[in-house]
């Protein structure tokens, strides 16, 4: 075992919390059953308390350590996305500490696929609660820079995992209920799922979103205002700021004004998703009036996309 792991493994046991790379985004890491290192988590965010945490697990058989009345269906699916980017939501068990549920009887489960998580969560044996790296309703880190950018003195360690390879949160179904429910929209889609399980998925009601804070508006925002712009609409929606980063997915046009950033991103959702919050860190640090993100593809692959950015819009829209 590395040095580093060692390290990482005397920290979880006494209690501190350390930056986890995952396949997704960076997550802020800390002992599942230890109240106080939980509590942590909560400060060194800023998260408001209720609003629940996923347990990190490395082994498929952790599942019933954590949850109860398990279905069929959440094995299946383990076999098959696990480790990856997919959270179940099953009932839980009753030494689960509220913290982390946020007083429901449902808790989250996910099994990343890093291998410096991997190996870090085997040794642990025991679950890691891991959110997003980010002070809450800031954008995820998706390397191990923005996680120092965003709680560099809250942790006492950040694995150095290189940038993520998915670079959004995973998906989260809810299977503690019939029909399943898609908690958070994420790179494996709803239609996959649907047809993987051969059964149909609602998206939630209002009463079932009050515990999610990534449902909430106000995440995965930059400081700098967002709106999303037909494509080719930028010269128009640029015409009365004095400052603008433009995010497209064709090249920049020769005769670019100088006030206005050009910040070109792929063409296909998955290289989109692993680019989009760096790209939205870089233009929120350039203090541009606003940032302008070209429509994207109403499809099924952009679902996720398009919901992160309409989260990340909407709220400042609230706010200004
Ligand atoms: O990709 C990910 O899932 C990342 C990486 C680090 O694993 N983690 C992450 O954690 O995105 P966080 O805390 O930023 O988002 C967790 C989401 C929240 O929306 C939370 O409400 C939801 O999971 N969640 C956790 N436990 C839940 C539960 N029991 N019922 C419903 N939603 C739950
Ligand atoms: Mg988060």
């Amino acid at each position: 075992m590395s040095a580093l792991i060692e390290k990482a493994l005397a920290l979880l046991h006494a209690g501190k919390l350390i930056g986890l790379p995952t396949e997704t985004v960076y997550g802020l890491a800390a002992d599942a059953k230890n109240k106080s290192a939980v509590s942590a988590v909560f400060a060194a965010k800023n998260r408001p308390p209720h609003h629940p945490l996923i347990v990190h697990i490395g082994r498929l058989s952790e599942i019933k350590d954590w949850a109860t009345h398990i279905p069929e269906e959440a094995y299946q699916l383990a076999e098959h996305y696990w480790p990856g980017p997919l959270t179940l939501v099953l009932e839980k068990k009753s030494h689960v500490l509220d913290e982390v549920t946020g007083n429901q009887n449902t808790v989250a489960l996910r099994m990343p696929n890093h291998p410096l998580a991997l190996e870090l969560l085997h040794a642990y044996g025991s679950g890691l609660v891991a959110p997003s790296a980010n002070r809450f309703g800031c954008i995820s880190p998706t390397d191990e820079a923005a996680v120092w950018e965003e709680l560099g003195n809250q942790v006492s360690l950040i694995l150095p995992g290189g940038r993520t390879k998915i670079g959004i949160e995973s998906t989260i179904l809810g299977l503690h209920h019939r029909p399943f429910i898609l908690l958070r929209e994420g790179m494996i889609t709803r239609n996959e799922l649907e047809n993987f399980l051969g059964q149909d998925i609602i998206k939630p009601q209002a009463e079932n979103t009050l515990r999610s804070p990534g449902l909430l508006a106000s995440h995965y925002a930059p400081r700098t205002p967002l709106h999303i712009i037909a494509k080719d609409e930028w010269k128009q929606a640029s015409q009365n700021v004095s400052s603008a980063v433009i995010l497209s997915r064709c090249p920049a046009p020769p005769d670019l004004p100088s006030a206005l950033t050009w910040c070109l991103l792929p063409e296909e959702a998955p290289l989109y998703a692993h680019e989009l919050y760096a790209t939205l860190r870089q233009a929120d640090s350039l203090q541009a009036e606003v940032i302008f993100v070209e429509a994207l593809p109403i499809t099924c692959a952009w679902e996720a996309i398009l919901d992160r950015l309409l989260r990340a819009a909407h709220s400042k829209q609230e706010s200004t």
